[in-house]
């Protein structure tokens, strides 16, 4: 079998290794990290990973809805606050977006154009009969990354294939773009801002605009148009809310991507809110929502606690955090609640059902890591992309996918966390 064919698993590792380089799926390096002179191939996968296709098209069917969710929710003051409220007692990273939240409130936004840039993240539940679920792990506001790389990562899976001798696969590996479709999004909301020009880009620390920004009378941020909003710097982000700037995410829209939202979305009946005559739409949502449980202070809290210490290897804990490497899984769950399970300490964190996917057995090409043969599990991303103007949705677009795939040891983390790496998926 070609999966342990040592010499032939060498050969294509390198072809694939050379592929990528030529495709620009590129990084740099952790040793000269700001250097342009010296850079290596983003770690991704020998071989495409299996994806049933009625799943990858459920994800993708439904994005758009998911599009108009976090929209909605970011426009919910009241839905906000209640959702938040017992996080932002004891989370002071979820309390500090909160209050800028407040103070854009009370001041008036001043721009009436949103652009939203969203990926939404699944992992495949294996159920008992054989088949498997789409269960959403969370939706990121903030991620645009990836939308690049894995715009050209098609190419190198399809020619790895070619070369093993296996065209008819090869041929089956999707093209993929979400770097056009999130460019699209940020070009709408350009013209919208009323901006002819073409768009230049420039990127900042949020210390250096700290230093050197500051807004005019117009509230125009020093004539740059559109933020990312990667890091906090709390004064930074505060003048970017106030200015005219078209923000992505704006602070509404940040937090409407926080878990405790997402846990909250879980509960019955809310997704029926925001969507009142659309009960079809809120079945294909809910479909794809694994168990999400609160930690508030009250009998529904005190149930999670005592249900997620009863069997903690059936569920994952998680924080108000992102990028990877923060949940907490297993004996770790009896540890902290069991530190926090009496203070209002635990309703800085949300419960969730564990996702158990199927292992696949691939390799997991990256630098200097030796060539060897490991158990594998994806995350399937789907990228969004909408603008709002006023009250008028003036584009919501499913532009593309993602597909990362880990080593079944690692629990937890991303490609940035040098955890998991680039995929393709192939439809079966
Ligand atoms: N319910 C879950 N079941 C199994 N694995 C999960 C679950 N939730 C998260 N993970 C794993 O942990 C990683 C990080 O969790 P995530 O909720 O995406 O937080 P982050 O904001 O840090 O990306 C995911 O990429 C996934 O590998
Ligand atoms: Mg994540």
């Amino acid at each position: 079998m070609l999966m342990m064919n040592s010499t032939l698993i060498k050969e294509l590792a390198d072809v694939a290794k050379d592929e990528a380089l030529l495709q620009g799926v590129l990084m740099r390096t952790k040793e000269t990290p700001n250097s342009s002179e010296l850079v290596t191939y983003a770690p991704f996968t020998l071989f495409p990973s299996p994806v049933p296709k009625s799943v990858f098209i459920q994800a993708l069917a439904v994005q758009t809805h998911f599009n108009t969710m976090v929209d909605k929710i970011s426009q919910d003051t009241e839905f906000l606050q209640k959702a938040l409220a017992s996080t932002i007692e004891v989370d002071d990273f979820t309390a500090r977006l909160f209050k800028i939240h407040q103070q854009i409130l009370k001041e008036g936004r001043s721009q009436s154009v949103v652009l939203g840039l969203n990926r939404s993240d699944y992992m495949l539940d294996q159920r008992e009969d054989g088949t498997s679920s789409l269960k959403q792990i969370e939706i990121n506001t903030i991620a645009a990354s990836f939308g690049g790389l894995s715009s050209r990562t098609p190419q190198v899976h399809k020619h790895v294939l070619k070369v093993a001798g296996r065209p008819e696969e090869s041929q089956r590996i999707l093209d993929n773009n979400p770097a056009a479709g999130l460019a699209r999004g940020l070009a709408k909301a350009w013209e919208l801002y009323g901006s002819e020009r073409n768009i230049p880009t420039v990127r900042k620390r949020f210390d250096d605009v700290l230093e050197t920004g500051s807004l005019d009378l117009d509230k125009r941020l020093f004539n740059t148009f559109f933020v990312i909003c990667e890091l906090q710097s709390w004064d930074v982000r505060l003048m970017m809310e106030r200015s005219l700037a078209i923000k992505c995410p704006d602070i509404s829209t940040h937090l409407a991507g926080t878990k405790k939202v997402q846990q909250v979305l879980a509960r019955p009946g809310v997704l029926e809110k925001f969507f009142p005559d659309q009960p079809e739409v809120v079945k294909q949502m809910r479909a794809t929502f694994a168990g999400l449980y609160s930690l508030d202070m009250e009998h529904e809290g005190d149930e999670t606690v005592a249900m997620a210490l009863a069997e903690p290897d059936r569920f994952v804990l998680k924080p108000q955090r992102e990028g990877g490497g923060n949940n907490i899984y297993g004996s770790e769950i009896t540890r902290v609640l069991g530190e926090v399970k009496e203070s209002t300490e635990r309703t800085a964190y949300i419960l969730m059902d564990k996702i158990n996917p199927t292992p696949i057995r691939n390799y997991l090409l990256r630098e200097d890591a030796p060539l060897t043969i490991s158990n594998c599990l994806s995350e399937l991303g789907v990228f969004g992309a909408y603008v709002r103007q006023g009250e008028h949705m003036v584009m919501n677009e499913c532009v593309g996918h993602l597909l990362r795939t880990k080593s079944s040891e690692h629990a937890d983390g991303g490609v940035a966390a040098g955890v998991a790496v680039l995929d393709n998926p192939l439809l079966v």
